[in-house]
């Protein structure tokens, strides 16, 4: 008989423990299959535009496709531009069409980068934001291609290129990530909506784990409580508090918050001084609002980057070996040890 590996068998155990604490935070309105194999999901988010969500997506998800069979979706719906830095045209049907209800499938609207194993979601530029809400049926459709995209087209990665805000449908699909990065600048506006961000996260987690759980309105004055009050010294030890009120919601959330990596990159990083900023926003992310969280390193500030922007070439493509380059291999190393951690 054939003898079972222990560390292989502890592994799958604690990969199927990850899964089931990934879901719990996940809408109530997504169905999911348990025994569907998905692809690992990696979103990129920060709250604020312009700090290198896209650039950092479009590069990474380049470098990845070097080893495995990638999709890269741009979900900044009316911001859309992750297929420019691919430098290929917004193709003629977008995720915007299916949010506006054509009859059009999530796969039929990928495209092929330019780069082998890489293929692209794009968004549009026309999508209203005000058109959209967090339970559109489009916004099923996004969900449901992504969560196949391994058993149907072979995807071993998703990345995710997420909008500037806090807008709901821009928090679940960085909930709906096993890995989420969130990219900041060394800068108090950057750093304040990354704060933002992670409040808006850990508000949507707790009412997303109240509503699988049939505990909607407990879960909103829970979040209520934390946000409005009890929180000030910590929120995760404020949500520890309430546990004797509810043990199975406050256990839910402390799932939720265990079922997903988070990882800082600090980007256009200038000088030593600028490093520290993930290091620091990892610490905030875990001590205060309890979340799983790295620091995935940092980018320097690189001209290469907007050089391959303004000749719509992938920057990894026309400067393989520039300081951004360099470092995004030390963040991709970190990111698949966290993958491999999950
Ligand atoms: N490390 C960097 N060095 C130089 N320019 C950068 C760097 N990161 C981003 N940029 C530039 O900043 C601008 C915004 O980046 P982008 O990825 O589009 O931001 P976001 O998607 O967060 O709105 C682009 O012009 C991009 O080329
Ligand atoms: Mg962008």
């Amino acid at each position: 008989m054939k003898q079972l590996d222990p560390v292989h068998s502890i592994r799958n155990a604690f990969h199927r423990e990850f899964w089931r604490h990934w879901c719990v935070a996940l809408p109530n309105w997504i169905d999911l299959d348990v025994a569907m194999p998905l692809p690992t999901i990696i979103a990129v988010g920060g709250g604020k535009g312009g700090v290198g969500k896209s650039v950092i997506s479009a590069n990474l998800a380049g470098k990845m496709a070097r080893n495995s069979k990638v999709l890269a979706v741009d979900l900044d719906i009316g911001g859309a531009n992750l297929h420019t830095y691919f430098g290929i045209k917004t193709p003629k049907l977008t995720s915007s069409d299916l949010l506006l209800g054509s009859r059009v499938d999530f796969h039929d609207i990928s495209v092929p980068s330019g780069i082998p194993n890489l293929d692209i979601v794009c968004a549009g530029q026309d999508f209203g934001l005000d058109r959209l809400n967090s339970r559109a049926a489009g916004l099923n459709q996004i969900w449901a291609g992504i969560l196949e995209a391994k058993t149907k087209f072979g995807y071993d990665y998703v990345v995710l290129d997420l909008g500037a805000g806090t807008a709901s449908h821009t928090i679940d699909f960085f909930l709906g990530a096993h890995v989420g990065i969130m990219s900041v600048l060394p800068e108090p506006t950057s750093i304040e909506n990354a704060y933002s961000f992670l409040r808006a996260l850990l508000w949507r987690m707790i009412h997303n784990v109240g509503a699988r759980m049939g505990e909607e309105s407990l879960a909103h004055s829970f979040a209520e409580r934390i946000f409005n009050g009890e929180g000030h010294g910590g929120y995760s030890q404020a949500l520890l508090k309430l546990k004797e009120e509810s043990p199975r919601l406050v256990n839910g959330v402390l799932a939720g918050l265990s079922g997903r990596r988070l990882g800082f990159v600090a980007n256009q990083i200038r000088g030593q001084s600028d490093i520290e900023i993930a290091q620091s926003m990892a610490s905030i992310s875990k001590d205060f609002f309890g979340f799983n969280t790295l620091s995935l390193g940092y980018l320097n500030y690189d001209d290469s980057a907007w050089k391959a922007l303004r000749n719509r070439r992938l920057l990894i493509q026309d400067f393989p070996h520039c300081l951004f380059s360099r470092r995004l291999d030390e963040v991709l190393i970190r990111l698949q040890n966290a993958v491999r951690m999950s």
